[in-house]
């Protein structure tokens, strides 16, 4: 028998999603892991095939044209910007570079899966500061948080799984008292679905603290979940560390290729995105008219906190073809889908069981 590290025995198994209803012959939805339920576009796919004609060379990771595109998209400098096959790479990229053995990473919980399991993994400390009791992170509780080991703060906004958004000005309040030489990582994995105003606004920070970096991802509001391809902006000293702890050629050719051809379409993305949020508002509406608690979500997804009623609901909805993502004990995440999904998850809450 082979043993694992400590830290790495420690971490549970990772359990798939499901695809498939057992027993079930209608049409399955599966809004279990915030996708864009729309096909990629011609233009990208026509990117895609063009790219995929060399796939007997490795990638050039200096992936010049995206880096050029994104800089110019976000206001940054060439140099500030960091690749990672999928932002949930990148996330691991900064981690592995900035902590290890004895250090703390702080992050809000529940929050990103993944957290936990990429902080542990490199062989660091997660602490988790619980969310406040209407779900959104509590900055004075992670800023007490903070020890002389903290090294990393990750804030997830808007927030996987609850939706709630972190304030600009409450944002703002806590980086100005966070010491210089903790890495804060804004995660904005979600940001392209937020229109409340007052939501932070991640990139103006960076510009603001030098110790800010911003995580973007292309799989959701791009629709490229498929592909893995996400980035870090950040200054020059942690571009350097990140730089070394990068997979090589994780970023293929490929997913570069359609990076840059959804760049130029992002009217047309736009479009579709701003299908999901009205999408999005109409299900809460119709959530709080029916009664049903959940937080204000800005994201591509709603929260039902079921607590205790998690697994009854979850069979409820996977009974009636729909497939979305339980947290046992605590709630259920649901994926805004294409209308006829979402209306689909509307009619099965009207005979679920209530919490
Ligand atoms: C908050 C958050 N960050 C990052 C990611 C990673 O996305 P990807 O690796 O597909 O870019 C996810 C994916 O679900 C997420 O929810």
């Amino acid at each position: 028998m082979i043993t694992q590290r400590s830290n790495i025995a420690a971490i549970p198994s990772y359990r798939p999603g499901k695809s498939t209803v057992d027993g079930w012959a209608g049409p399955v939805y599966k809004l279990s892991s915030n996708e864009n339920p729309y096909p990629p576009l011609p233009s990208v796919l026509e990117a895609i095939a063009r790219a995929a004609s060399h796939i007997e060379r490795y990638p050039n990771m200096a992936a010049p044209e995206l880096t050029l595109a994104i800089a110019a998209r976000q206001g940054v400098l060439p140099e500030q910007i960091a690749f990672g096959g999928g932002s949930v790479e990148s996330a691991a990229q900064l981690i592995r570079a900035f902590a290890g053995d004895g250090d703390e990473v702080i992050f809000a919980w529940r929050s990103f899966e993944a957290y936990p399991l990429l902080v542990s993994g490199a062989g660091a400390t997660p602490v988790q500061v619980p969310l406040t009791a209407d779900h959104r992170h509590d900055l004075d509780a992670m800023l007490a948080a903070i020890t002389e080991r903290t090294r990393v703060i990750f804030i997830c906004t808007p927030n996987n799984p609850t939706g709630t958004v972190v304030r600009h000005d409450e944002l703002h309040a806590f980086l100005a008292q966070v010491p210089d030489d903790i890495l804060v990582v804004i995660d904005e994995a979600y940001v392209h679905f937020t229109n409340d105003p007052e939501a932070e606004r991640g990139i103006e920070l960076f510009h603001e603290f030098e110790n800010v970096a911003v995580l973007h991802t292309f799989s959701k509001a791009y629709g490229m979940a498929g592909l893995r391809l996400g980035y870090a902006i950040v200054r020059d000293d942690v571009h350097e560390g990140l730089r070394k702890v990068a997979m090589p050629f994780a970023l293929t050719d490929i997913a570069q290729a359609a990076g840059v051809a959804s760049l130029a379409a992002e009217d047309e993305l736009q479009e579709r995105v701003d299908v999901l949020i009205t999408e999005r508002d109409r299900v809460r509406a119709s959530l709080a008219a029916a009664g049903w608690k959940s937080p204000d979500s800005q994201a591509n997804f709603v929260w039902l906190p079921a607590g205790d009623m998690t697994d009854a609901l979850n069979t409820h909805l996977a009974n009636l073809g729909l497939i979305v993502r339980p947290f046992t004990g605590h709630g259920i995440r649901v994926s805004i889908g294409e209308p006829a999904a979402n209306d689909a998850f509307l009619t099965a809450l009207e005979s679920a069981p209530r919490y």
